[in-house]
């Protein structure tokens, strides 16, 4: 008999300091830099992010996400046994945020790591639990995507730092004889790395190049559009599925532009595409089980219904997980 992982519980936290767009664009303003609600708005559906507070890390993100997502699968920490969390944006350089998430949830024990793949990262780490849990090596998996990115971010760029915000999201999966994950599906091609990356990196106790976000927003925008329309149909097609099977989709949150655009490739109407873009702006490896939770925590996603997950980031690297809820 097939094993699935099924979702028992998700959860989610943003960190408290809410900006709007023109509570960003005012702080811009006395830096010298011009931007405006209208055009945030009109080039990518945001309206408003949160960004972390100075003490706090991915960890602390991650961990109080963890925490709703664990009561919400009506288990404790001392059940799990396998944490993953997707994160660019680490505490340190090592140990793994995991580990830290692991200590702040006080259980020890089950290996606990990161997974770096920046915003497809969520799609990767839930591929991983999911071949692990198959596989028979865990029965309940902790996967997160927590990111801190206001900390990358080059506030006199306003072609990026508009774009970008704090939180985390967090799934429970638990083995189970009914579906469950059906099918998924990841890709990497190393060759785009210079349209998208932070390219500074720790040297002899410095910073040897530049720590802060380089994005060309064009030439993303293109390649996004077109490898999540390839993803979600190869995940239907391994599950041998079609796109009207699908009742939500919950694309990667970077611009309400591309989300419609796959949507329409997908032949799927707006209204069920969950957006959370517009409130969160784009959080990388948190944005997919963010959207999630938003829409399982205010009843839109029920029991038995079909999901596709899909995301797209630096590397590139980008995926699906389509999944019965
Ligand atoms: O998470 C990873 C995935 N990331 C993405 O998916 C991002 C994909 N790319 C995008 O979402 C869009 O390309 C952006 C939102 C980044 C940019 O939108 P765009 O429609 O491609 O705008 P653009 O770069 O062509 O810029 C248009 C104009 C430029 O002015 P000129 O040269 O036409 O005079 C920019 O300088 O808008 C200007 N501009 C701004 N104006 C006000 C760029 N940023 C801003 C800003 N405020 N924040």
């Amino acid at each position: 008999m097939r094993i699935y992982s099924r979702i028992l519980g998700t959860g989610s936290y943003l960190p408290a300091n809410r900006l709007t767009n023109a509570d960003l664009a005012a702080q811009l303003a006395q830096q010298g830099v011009e931007t405006s609600d209208d055009w945030i708005v009109e080039r990518t559906g945001i309206r408003a992010r949160h960004f972390a507070a100075d003490q706090q890390g991915s960890s602390d993100l991650a961990t109080e996400a963890a925490r709703k997502a664990l009561a919400a699968a009506g288990i404790g920490a001392d059940d799990l046994d396998l944490i993953i969390v997707a994160t660019s944006t680490p505490d340190m350089v090592f140990p793994s945020v995991a580990t830290m998430v692991q200590h702040k949830l006080g259980t020890a024990g089950c290996p606990a790591f990161d997974v770096q793949a920046v915003c497809s990262g969520f799609i990767y780490a839930l591929t991983i639990a999911d071949s692990m849990i198959q596989s028979g090596s865990a029965k309940r998996a902790l996967v997160i995507g927590s990111e801190v990115f206001s900390r990358i971010l080059d506030f006199k760029d306003r072609t990026t730092c508009v774009l970008f915000g704090d939180g985390a999201g967090a799934v429970i999966l638990e083995a189970s004889d009914q579906p469950g994950i059906l099918a998924t599906d990841l890709h990497a091609d190393g060759k785009h790395k210079d349209i998208l990356c932070v390219p500074g990196h720790v040297n002899q106790g410095g910073i040897l190049g530049d720590p802060v976000l380089k994005m060309d927003g064009q030439a993303v925008f293109k390649l996004a559009v077109g490898v999540l329309e390839e993803t979600a149909r190869a995940s239907l097609a391994k599950a041998n599925l079609t796109d009207a099977d699908i009742d939500w989709l919950i694309p990667h949150q970077a611009n309400i532009r591309i989300m419609q655009s796959t949507a329409r490739k997908l032949k799927m109407s707006s209204d069920k595409v969950v957006v959370t873009v517009d409130q969160h702006g784009n959080t990388s490896a948190a944005s997919i089980p963010l959207a999630l939770d938003t829409a399982v925590r205010d009843g839109r996603i029920q029991r038995g219904q079909t999901l596709m997950l899909e995301g797209v980031g630096g590397g590139f690297t980008w995926g699906s997980v389509l999944l019965r809820y």
